[in-house]
């Protein structure tokens, strides 16, 4: 079967889809992106995926392209035509096409939009979470605004790479005091010595990570006790347990970090709890 894209209002075959080489998203990066999770044909987290959106744009004085209703039934019509069950469906929204120039055009243009939708291996992610993963650590690098979801990323894209060629499965980076912002695609948490669940404030230069917010509900509501609170590397290294969330990996069980194994180098049990409550609960509520 071959992939279909949506292109400003249009399915194209993903094979031949394009955008103009002037859009300013392929010329500067000029734009931002989403990504749901897909569960059951459905999007998860669907109401935190729009007001982040809506955010992102707002921020980058981008027009919200289309209304969420519209916008819904677009990324839906994309995971139904791609026949994905279990997955991610990816939006893209550049600023637009005009002639290569830093500043704004001076003509308000239309956002483009894409959406795509990718099936994931459920089964292979699965034996992944019940495995764990390793992550290593590198000094934050990035812009001062990793609030707003944009498609510039290429600090993620080297860290994400310099993990790869060493095993890992993701990048924490570090700010200049030693604590842990956030990975190159996911929110990074620790269960502490005292079993308190904690991960970066939003005050901090991090992404607002959706499956992170939900998660705070899901964990409270399991009987643990979370805090916004930062924490060091040696924090991370010396913790009951280490995990990361996000749209794609949900929440996965950090294992090693750098060569440090966490505890004892296998997946706790309140990662394991929150992966599978997160997932239900994920799963209840998708759209
Ligand atoms: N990444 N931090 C960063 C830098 C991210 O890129 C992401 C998501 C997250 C987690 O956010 P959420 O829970 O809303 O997915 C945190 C997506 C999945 C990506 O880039 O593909």
């Amino acid at each position: 079967m071959s992939r279909l894209a949506y292109v400003n209002g249009r399915f194209l075959r993903q094979a031949e889809a394009g955008v103009s080489i002037e859009d300013r998203g392929y010329q500067l990066g000029d734009g931002i992106y989403e990504v749901w999770a897909v569960m059951g044909g459905k999007l998860a987290d669907a109401e935190g995926h729009f007001a982040r959106l809506e955010r992102s744009l707002r921020e980058l004085q981008i027009a919200m392209p289309m209304s969420r209703a519209a916008l819904t039934i677009a990324l839906r019509e994309t995971v139904r035509r791609n026949k994905v069950r279990h997955g991610i469906v990816y939006l893209q929204v550049p600023r637009g096409v005009a002639r290569r120039d830093h500043a704004f055009p001076l003509e308000p243009v239309t956002p483009t939009v894409v959406i795509t939708a990718r099936a994931t291996d459920g089964a292979a992610q699965e034996a992944k979470a019940a495995k764990g993963v390793g992550v290593i650590t590198l000094p934050e690098n990035r812009w001062g605004r990793c609030d707003i979801k944009t498609i510039n990323l290429l600090p993620n894209v080297l860290a994400k790479q310099a993990s790869r060629e060493q095993g890992g499965f993701e990048a924490w980076f570090i700010d200049p005091e030693g604590l842990v912002t956030e990975g190159a695609s996911s929110n990074a948490w620790i269960v502490d010595k005292d079993g308190v669940l904690r991960t970066r404030d939003i005050g901090a230069n991090i992404l607002r990570g959706v499956t992170r917010l939900t998660l705070f509900d899901v964990a409270r509501e399991a009987g643990y006790r979370v805090e916004e609170r930062p924490f060091t590397v040696q924090e991370a290294k010396e913790a009951r347990e280490a995990f990361v969330t996000g749209a794609g990996a949900l929440v996965m069980p950090v294992v090693r970090i750098d060569d440090t194994p966490v505890a004892n180098g296998h997946p706790g049990e309140v990662a394991r709890t929150l992966r599978a409550a997160y997932i239900k609960r994920a799963a209840e509520t998708a759209i």
